[in-house]
């Protein structure tokens, strides 16, 4: 005889239907703990398993580079169109809203300027600030090849341990020196000791050559850094070819805050990343919402 509950309905057991186990949509991840998979999932939208981070954490070493002098006025009016934003934790308390949508992916390395040896970081955050901070990620700077290559990987084996601690992913950001080639070979090494390593996703350049095997042998996620600031066009189609290579998402700045119109920039990436468009045809929706301004 089925239980009831006090008002009398039967209780609904439903013992004929095995529970779903689900797996997870991100490459890579599927065996991480239910915390970092959480805040992948508020990183890469699970609709269509890609990202539109929005990059404005190069004051880190730069200071107010152009684009950024004042974030109140150029960004924070365009974080409705971003899944992501990327930013070191002194430009969110003092001028991101608590009320942004977006996820945070917090800078957590750091330490030289441009003046200096860049690849002369330390980790640059306390993991409990990250935790007080909701973050959804940490990111360092890896410098393969670097003059200080062992100390920035080992900031980031450091930065994994911590966030597999408290549940936080982790992105890789690998830096290229100037010295070095720019090619598909190169970014197979650096972007596979990232993952070796541990990191949940890395970021990465686009080259048009090759880069579908940077991809596929990176066994996480890999996302594409904008670099300097392109035609609006060339950067649209770079962002296509990149996930066209299996990149899953951009995390682009110069590109967008340096545009002639950011937040139609960003929607044009958006409607290329997330909704297969082609560069044409965001290219045209750039310039109908720029014009609309
Ligand atoms: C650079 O070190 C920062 O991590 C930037 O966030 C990154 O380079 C992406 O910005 P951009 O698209 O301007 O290259």
């Amino acid at each position: 005889m089925a239980d009831q509950d006090e008002s009398g309905a039967p209780r609904e057991f439903h013992a004929d239907v095995p529970q779903a186990t689900e797996g997870f949509f991100l490459k890579g991840a599927a065996h991480q703990d239910w915390g970092i998979k959480n805040r992948l999932a508020s990183i890469f939208d699970p609709r269509t398993g890609r990202t539109v981070m929005l990059a404005f954490d190069h004051g880190y070493f730069q200071g107010p580079t152009t684009g950024l002098e004042r974030i109140d006025l150029s960004i924070v009016p365009l974080i409705p169109f971003a899944d992501t934003l990327m930013l070191t934790r002194g430009v969110l308390r003092s001028v991101i809203p608590p009320t942004a949508g977006a996820a945070i992916v917090l800078r957590a390395s750091g330490g030289p300027s441009i003046l200096k040896e860049l690849s002369d970081e330390r980790l640059a955050l306390d993991v409990e600030d990250a935790v007080r901070l909701n973050a959804a990620a940490l990111a360092v700077q890896v410098f393969v090849g670097g003059a200080h290559e062992t100390q920035s990987i080992h900031n980031l084996t450091r930065l994994v341990d911590l966030g597999q601690r408290f549940g936080i992913p982790v992105l890789a950001v690998t830096a290229v020196g100037k010295e070095m080639v720019r090619d598909a070979k190169y970014l197979r090494l650096a972007t596979r000791i990232c993952a070796e390593l541990g990191a949940h996703y890395v970021k990465t350049y686009y080259v048009a050559e090759g880069f579908d095997t940077v991809t596929s042998c990176c066994p996480v996620p890999i996302v594409i850094a904008g670099g300097k600031k392109l035609p609006e066009l060339d950067a649209l189609r770079m962002a296509h070819d990149a996930v066209r290579s299996g990149a899953l998402g951009v995390d682009m700045g110069r590109n967008i805050f340096q545009s002639e119109a950011p937040a139609a920039m960003l929607q044009a990436v958006r409607a290329v990343v997330h909704g297969g468009e082609t560069p044409e045809r965001a290219h045209e929706l750039f310039r109908s919402l720029a014009a609309a301004r």
